[in-house]
């Protein structure tokens, strides 16, 4: 496998839809001048309640064609994949280097420990070994782990009705009992303020975009592959969809998102 090592070469990221532009977002707030390939797998959406073998395999193809497209580097913008194939995917496309989102659950602990704290994440990241390790690790027992199955697919849709019946449903239940929200799925960022108002404003919440963003500048410069030209950013959705397409240039181009904590 020929890696591309080139400073102008792209940057990779995808999702299993749009979610994963609320990584990008940060991204380029830091990074403006890389080329970036995002790739929506609308077609395979959600991953969330997928099993490790099918994920492995959609995500298998999804790396081959970003590698096909010149990528000199891939982020995993999605917790679900992250979690299933992150691991697998740096030993089998060495030396191709990934970047994998993961719940900002450690963030709680350095800013926030006393807080009870509700986990939202898909069923997928939530069962997986590399939350739980996580979890172990980090550990604030005030913590409700909640499996949000079905909210991701309604965010993707974009039906705001849909979303507020399942936040009445499943999420309402928690004010009151919570002070930090970690948003453990790159699509809950998307409705952060809708979360908010249903949880009351004093809920803190936790994102591990901005920590990805940082991360990844250091990693492109260590290795010495920043780019300085002037940067652009190319969609590809596994559908064609042309309304995913424009959704996520509206996104990227408005400012939707309400200040969360950033990791130093
Ligand atoms: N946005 C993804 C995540 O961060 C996956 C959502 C889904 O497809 O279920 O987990």
């Amino acid at each position: 496998m020929k890696v591309n090592k080139e400073k102008n070469g792209k940057i990779g990221v995808f999702d299993s839809g749009i979610g994963g532009v609320t990584v990008l977002r940060e991204i380029i707030k830091i990074l403006p001048q890389e080329n970036y390939i995002y790739y929506s797998d609308s077609k395979n959406n959600p991953y969330g309640d997928k099993t490790d073998k099918e994920i492995e395999k959609i995500c298998d193809n999804i790396i081959e064609y970003l590698i096909e497209q010149d990528c000199k580097l891939i982020v995993i913008a999605c917790n679900t994949a992250s979690a299933k194939v992150a691991k697998i995917a740096r030993k089998k496309y060495f030396p191709l280097p990934f970047i994998a989102i993961e719940p900002a659950y450690k963030m709680v602990y350095d800013y926030a420990y006393n807080k009870p704290t509700l986990v939202m994440a898909t069923q997928g990241t939530i069962e997986s070994e590399k939350f739980n390790l996580l979890l172990k690790k980090y550990d604030n027992h005030k913590t409700y782990l909640l499996p949000c199955s079905g909210l991701a697919d309604r965010i993707e849709v974009g039906n705001k009705e849909q979303i507020q019946k399942y936040l009445d449903e499943h999420i309402a239940i928690y004010k009151g009992k919570v002070g930090n929200v970690v948003l453990g799925c790159t699509h809950y960022p998307l409705i952060q303020k809708q979360i908010e108002d249903c949880l009351g404003e004093n809920v803190q919440f936790f994102n591990g975009a901005p920590h990805l963003a940082k991360h990844l500048k250091d990693v492109l410069q260590e290795r010495n592959l920043l780019n300085n030209g002037e940067g652009s950013i190319e969609f590809v959705d596994s559908q064609n969809l042309k309304e995913k397409k424009e959704r996520f240039f509206k996104i990227l181009n408005c400012d939707l998102f309400t200040d969360t904590i950033h990791s130093q």
